[in-house]
């Protein structure tokens, strides 16, 4: 696993699933339930790793990913505000990697247009956009950008 002095990342375990579905409605108009969550943590075909700070165990950074076979699909990633921009999104992917079973070597994700920000992060880890999905988010409507890495 990628070492960071800062901080660790595990795997969510259900009394994580309130924080999680809290800090999802802060960052995304779409937001997961807690709900949602629990089916993904509770899911052998999903993972859903998290991010704590090693001082406070705070959670400061969180994806959920399903799999299926060699190939995967990246639904959730997101880093809190104040802790952006300090390299824990492409921690994050790269830890993805490694705690997904060996087999997946395929991940795909979709973004929305305008998240220039996401977009520069995939590419710069290697992902490339493969098509678009016409309309896909709701609040706003806006397209998709599907985005694809093979791993190595
Ligand atoms: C997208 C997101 C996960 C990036 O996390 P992060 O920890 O800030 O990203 P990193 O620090 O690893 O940055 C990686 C690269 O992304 C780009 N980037 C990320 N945030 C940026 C910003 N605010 N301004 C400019 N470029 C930015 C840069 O190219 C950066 O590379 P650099 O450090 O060499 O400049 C985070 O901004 C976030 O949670 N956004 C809201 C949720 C979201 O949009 N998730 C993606 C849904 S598909």
């Amino acid at each position: 696993m990628m070492q960071r002095d800062d901080v660790t990342v595990r795997m969510a375990v259900l009394k994580d699933v309130i924080r999680l579905a809290e800090l999802d409605q802060s960052i995304f108009s779409d937001f997961w339930s807690e709900k949602a969550f629990i089916s993904s943590v509770d899911s052998k075909m999903e993972i859903v790793p998290v991010v704590t700070l090693n001082d406070t165990d705070e959670i400061v950074a969180y994806a959920a990913v399903s799999f299926v076979l060699d190939e995967c699909n990246i639904n959730r990633i997101a880093v809190v505000q104040e802790f952006r921009s300090r390299g824990l999104g492409t921690y994050l992917l790269g830890c993805i990697e490694e705690l997904l079973p060996p087999e997946v070597n395929i991940f795909n994700l979709e973004v929305r247009e305008s998240n220039v920000h996401a977009i520069e992060m995939y590419e710069k880890f290697g992902y490339t956009v493969l098509g678009r999905r016409k309309k896909f988010y709701r609040c706003p409507v806006e397209d998709a950008l599907l985005m694809t890495k093979r791993k190595v």
